[in-house]
């Protein structure tokens, strides 16, 4: 119980921060949940990543890829906080803010707010990356060349340039600070470009921010949480965080639940549900450990029917089946309350789908998710029948094939969580509660 005034108020009763998070390796479908979800959540907010992150929604037949912006904003009324742990890329989000209000006419200015200690993605960040994965040949990690690595480097290594400092008279001088370090670095790196080229862009880009309400987030937040529930939006998935994903092959950002309080500076006990979002079977995009990857026809038939191509990059994605020994470590660091599994309709016309209960291990049987990426893991499958029906017209679970259903059961049973939400196709309306 807590006290308001002379009233003792049940605690149940005080509103919570719900979030949506990736559990395999991004591109989940936590754009078009996040979209349906708001008609619960009028307030929602991005915690962490930036314009790496590729979130899309089809409605009335149209499309849109949410970058940097939160994937409510294009229900009315809804508010959509850019958060602490953004880092953010004024060129982008110009871009972002100007593509939505064309598409779309929709007064998004009214629905978006900026937080004043989002870190800030300079264009000599974009180079700097650009120059790293050159200098790293095979190895490299695949990155989205968004300049998320460097800016994240220059957060943690406390150099970075943070919104609140595009309001200080010297600004200039300060960007001019990093940009000579970054310059710097990328001539260290041999990588050759014009530091300078987007300069101007930038700084009439960082005008168009300020235009926008920008916030201490943290205050806002807890201040909106006293009456109103709020959702938060987690970028790429699980095992790309930096703590717990396939490191190095992961984003320099922590993707899971403890991350949106970081990066929204709320406390623990105010999260409320955790929806965990998965494909109904497994992609990846980038390099590094895919322990379930197919390299065969059923993985070219998979990347087909799911469209598998990255909404940022339009690289291909790596196609394979859902990986429970993954799966299960996603839930259980995060915590995740409601499973919701998306691109259902995907597996229809398999004849056999397969599920990965376990993995050998340098020959060892294990469920546990190795540390190591150079582990070398062999899946173990348990095997079920497919079916052949068009789902994409269900909208009860009552009416999906009895396979199907019988997928769902043993994924629940194995995992302990259950799906509450079925996605059967990438339209608002193609969702089924439970
Ligand atoms: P996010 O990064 O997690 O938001 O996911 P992306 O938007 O990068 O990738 C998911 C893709 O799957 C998008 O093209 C969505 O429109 C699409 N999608 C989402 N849900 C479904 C679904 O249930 N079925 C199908 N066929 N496509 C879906
Ligand atoms: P959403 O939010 C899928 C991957 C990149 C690369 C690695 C590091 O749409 O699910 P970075 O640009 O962060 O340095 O890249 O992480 N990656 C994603 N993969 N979906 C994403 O975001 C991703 N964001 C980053 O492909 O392997
Ligand atoms: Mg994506």
């Amino acid at each position: 119980m807590w006290v308001v005034g002379t009233k003792l108020i049940p605690l149940y009763i005080m509103s919570k921060l719900d979030v949506v998070l990736g559990l395999q390796w991004g591109d989940e479908g936590k754009g078009k949940i996040v979209d349906v979800l708001t008609r619960q959540y009028p307030v929602v907010a991005r915690f962490q990543g930036g314009p790496n992150a590729g979130h899309s929604i089809h409605y009335e037949g149209r499309s849109f890829v949410l970058r940097s912006i939160p994937s409510g904003v294009l229900r009315e009324g809804t508010v959509n906080i850019v958060g602490n742990g953004v880092v953010l890329d004024p060129i982008a989000f110009k871009g972002e803010c100007e593509e939505l209000i064309n598409k779309t006419g929709a007064p998004i200015r009214e629905r978006i707010v900026v937080s004043r200690r989002a870190h800030l993605i300079l264009p000599t960040h974009r180079l700097l990356d650009a120059a790293n994965e050159a200098a790293l040949g095979k190895a490299k990690i695949g990155s989205t060349l968004k300049g998320i690595g460097p800016a994240y480097n220059d957060k943690t290594g406390r150099k970075g340039l943070r919104v609140c400092d595009a309001l200080a008279e010297d600004f200039k001088d300060r960007y001019k600070t990093l940009q000579d370090r970054h310059i710097q670095q990328i001539e260290r790196l041999g990588f050759q470009c014009d530091p300078h080229a987007q300069d101007q862009e930038w700084f009439e880009a960082v005008e168009y921010l300020k235009t926008f309400p920008i916030v201490d987030c943290e205050y806002y937040v807890n201040e909106r949480l006293k009456d109103t529930d709020m959702l938060a939006e987690g970028a790429q998935g699980t095992m790309l965080d930096v703590d717990y994903g396939t490191f190095p092959f992961v984003t320099s950002s922590s993707t899971m639940c403890g991350g949106a309080c970081i990066g929204l500076g709320v406390a623990p006990q105010k999260i409320g549900k955790v929806w965990g979002v998965f494909k109904a079977y497994c992609t990846r995009v980038g390099n590094g450990p895919f322990p379930t990857e197919l390299f065969d026809e059923t993985g070219e038939k998979l990347r087909a029917l799911g469209h598998e191509f990255g909404a940022v990059t339009g690289r291909p994605r790596r196609c394979g089946w859902l990986d429970l020994v993954q799966l299960r470590y996603s839930v259980m660091i995060n915590g995740v309350t409601d499973l919701i599994m998306m691109k259902s309709d995907v597996l229809s016309g398999f004849d056999t789908i397969k599920l990965c209960t376990s993995y050998m291990v340098n020959g060892v049987e294990t469920d546990v998710y190795p540390a190591d990426s150079a582990a070398e893991v062999v899946p173990v499958y348990t095997e079920f029948p497919g079916w052949t029906e068009d789902i994409t017209v269900c909208r009860t679970r009552a009416s999906l094939p009895k396979s199907l259903a019988e997928y769902i059961a043993f994924i629940e049973k194995y995992i302990g969580v259950p799906v509450k939400i079925v996605s059967v196709g990438p339209d608002r309306d193609e969702t089924i509660f439970e």
